[in-house]
């Protein structure tokens, strides 16, 4: 059996990466289309020696009967379009934090909540970047022993906020203005945080604290997130304080991240954002037992950013649905909202 695929963001970072990924991993792929917006429209792009031409997305896209449809063109164009895809059939995965929050859509990361993917009704949302990476180091710690608290601090790269990040941080270290920028201060040399409201949190920090307990199923867990953005290329890193409600006995959690899917263990010396980028794995290190509470731990994360914080795990979710011939919903989001 093999797909129709449409992928809409397709001269973008995720986008682009969704590509190598489907071939890497060998997707069954009958036809695929990309869309972007009209500024790219025309654009070649080489896909396992295909020419593909970039369409303009349209309204009437949606009614050309894809099977799937790969979202990563932010969340305006996701709130627009996903509901009209999956309105005609196709079965949407969304990069974006469009429906993140909606009860009717599952938030999945193939490694912790794949029974998720399988009651979809047309849409499915990928989380975000930093909460894949620190949901699949937990979950076998909750397994084990029953997360009380986390307290995670993020080292962020510039290429989760997409092209611009990038293109902030190349002027800034060429000496020249940057023509777009993601942050209000320079980032080359710097630290900086993601936008900060009113309440003194970040829609960052937020978005880490409620998707994470959202894909743990564990509404009543006690999260403290503060995101940092880092003058780095790519892949995001993660220095993680966690509290369980049992002892921690660190033996049986290592045994448990040397064969964890999709986890890669280093018990001496440590992942770095280069050891991480280009792999679809998450890195853990660091793993330390807290001396002043036999309940708590202390571990660093590490994960490309838009290879598993993206296209890597929108892809696993694909397969998911293919391995358990759930393509199709069991009632369509326009069902639900009618
Ligand atoms: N980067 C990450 O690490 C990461 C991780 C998780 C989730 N995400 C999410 O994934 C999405 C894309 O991120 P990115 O990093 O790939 O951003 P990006 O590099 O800036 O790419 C954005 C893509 O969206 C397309 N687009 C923009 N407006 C559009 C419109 N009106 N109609 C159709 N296409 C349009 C762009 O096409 P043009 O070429 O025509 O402008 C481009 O293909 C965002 O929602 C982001 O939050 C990103």
């Amino acid at each position: 059996m093999s797909f129709r695929v449409a992928i809409v963001g397709a001269t973008g970072l995720v986008g682009r990466t969704m590509l190598d990924v489907l071939a890497e991993r060998q997707f069954p792929i009958a036809e695929l289309r990309l869309f972007a917006s009209e500024r790219s429209a025309g654009t070649i792009i080489e896909w396992k020696n295909l020419q593909l031409r970039v369409e303009p997305l349209t309204m009437d896209v949606a009614r050309s009967g894809f099977d799937i449809a790969l979202f990563s063109a932010g969340s305006a164009v996701s709130r627009e379009y996903a509901p009209l895809f999956a309105n005609y059939g196709t079965t949407v995965v969304d990069n974006s934090s469009a429906w993140r929050t909606d009860p009717n859509v599952p938030l999945v990361v193939p490694e912790v909540n794949a029974h998720r993917a399988l009651e979809h009704h047309g849409i499915i949302a990928n989380p975000n970047c930093s909460t894949i990476q620190l949901a699949v180091a937990l979950a076998p710690i909750e397994r084990l022993f029953n997360i009380v608290r986390v307290v995670v601090a993020t080292y962020q790269s510039v290429s989760g906020a997409g092209a611009r990040g990038l293109a902030q941080l190349d002027a800034e270290l060429a000496g020249t203005e940057p023509t777009v920028r993601i942050s209000s201060h320079p980032i080359a040399h710097n630290t900086v945080f993601h936008p900060i409201a009113d309440d003194g949190w970040s829609e960052e920090e937020r978005k880490m604290m409620r998707e994470l307990r959202r894909i743990m199923d564990r509404p009543d867990m006690a999260v403290i997130a503060t995101c940092v953005r880092l003058p780095i290329y790519r892949s995001h890193a993660e220095a993680v304080w966690v509290e369980c409600q049992h002892q921690i006995e660190l033996p049986a959690l290592i045994e448990l991240y040397r064969t964890a899917a999709g986890i890669e263990y280093v018990p001496e010396n440590y992942p770095t954002p280069l050891t991480a980028s280009g792999t679809n794995a998450v890195w853990i290190g660091r793993l330390r037992p807290d001396p002043s509470n036999p309940h708590a731990l202390a571990l660093w994360v590490v994960a490309d950013n838009v290879r598993k914080g993206a296209a890597t795990n929108a892809v696993q979710i694909l397969e998911v649905l293919v391995q358990n011939g759930r393509l199709s919903p069991a009632h369509s989001f326009a069902e639900l909202r009618s």
